[in-house]
């Protein structure tokens, strides 16, 4: 099957990565917004047009399904797409369903969004209705997924990143020092995960992010909708890339996506 893959830069990655290990035989077409990014300062009426026109790119790829790899597009954009176009939309919200396995009374948490994900209406209304109580508290970052896209495409240092890093997540650090009981930070924003391990250093929480419950689901949609059947034992060498929409597609190796913690 043909799954298209958006996200404003290399964030989705995480998503595609998970996407490659449930079902490895399928073609994937990755379309990054790259001129745009990132997503997470701008406004509900340009998210919805950029992923108006992402969506149309990728309708030219002829995709049967598109998921909407990041946090912020889905908060602002998926209910238009949805009424807007017929193709099948999995989207990613930051996992809240976390509290439905909270192993003690005691355990707190921190969910880590961009500043439009935090100020979105589905994003507070999905908070409202499953930490009606507010037991997780949220962080809207400022520049992470900036830093991470630098630090993605070799515009900065290691070094440099880990002192950014640090500083930008610097009050959560403080938080654990003072609230013993928080254990682990909701990872939501789609870039997150690709430097979960640093995230975890700099804070002293452990990390969560759906990303396999979004294949799972992805899988399940093709399924249902398409009565489709995973072939067994075909492993594609990797996908189509278009870092943003005015670039040609070009072919990425798997191994592409060992440069971040996440499959590294
Ligand atoms: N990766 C995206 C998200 O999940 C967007 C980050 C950004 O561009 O600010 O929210």
């Amino acid at each position: 099957m043909r799954i298209g893959v958006v996200d404003s830069g290399v964030g989705g990655f995480s998503v595609l990565a998970e996407l490659y290990k449930m079902m490895p035989a399928e073609h994937y077409f990755y379309l990054s917004d790259q001129e745009n990014a990132p997503y997470g300062n701008k406004e509900t009426s340009f998210l919805k047009e950029r992923l108006h026109l992402l969506t149309q790119e990728l309708l030219k790829e002829k995709v049967d399904l598109i998921v909407v790899a990041c946090h912020t597009a889905t908060a602002e954009a998926i209910e238009s797409l949805r009424a807007n176009f017929e193709i099948p939309f999995v989207g990613i919200e930051p996992y809240l369903n976390v509290l439905n396995q909270r192993q003690s009374p005691n355990e707190d948490y921190v969910v880590l969004v961009t500043e439009t994900t935090a100020r979105s209406k589905r994003f507070l209304d999905l908070k409202g209705r499953l930490d009606p109580t507010s037991l997780i508290n949220i962080f809207a970052c400022k520049k992470l997924a900036s830093l991470i896209e630098s630090y993605f495409h070799d515009e900065m240092t290691k070094g440099d990143f880990e002192v950014e890093l640090k500083a930008e997540l610097e009050l959560i650090h403080n938080l654990k020092l003072s609230q013993p009981s928080l254990s682990s930070a909701i990872l939501g924003c789609t870039h997150y995960p690709l430097v979960m391990r640093q995230i975890e250093a700099a804070t002293g929480l452990k990390t969560l992010f759906p990303g396999e419950a979004i294949a799972r689901r992805t899988k399940e949609r093709l399924l249902s909708l398409f009565a489709y059947s995973a072939p067994i034992d075909s492993s594609t060498n990797g996908f189509s890339y278009r870092r943003k929409v005015t670039d040609p597609w070009q072919h990425r190796p798997w191994n592409y996506l060992q440069k971040v913690s996440l499959i590294g």
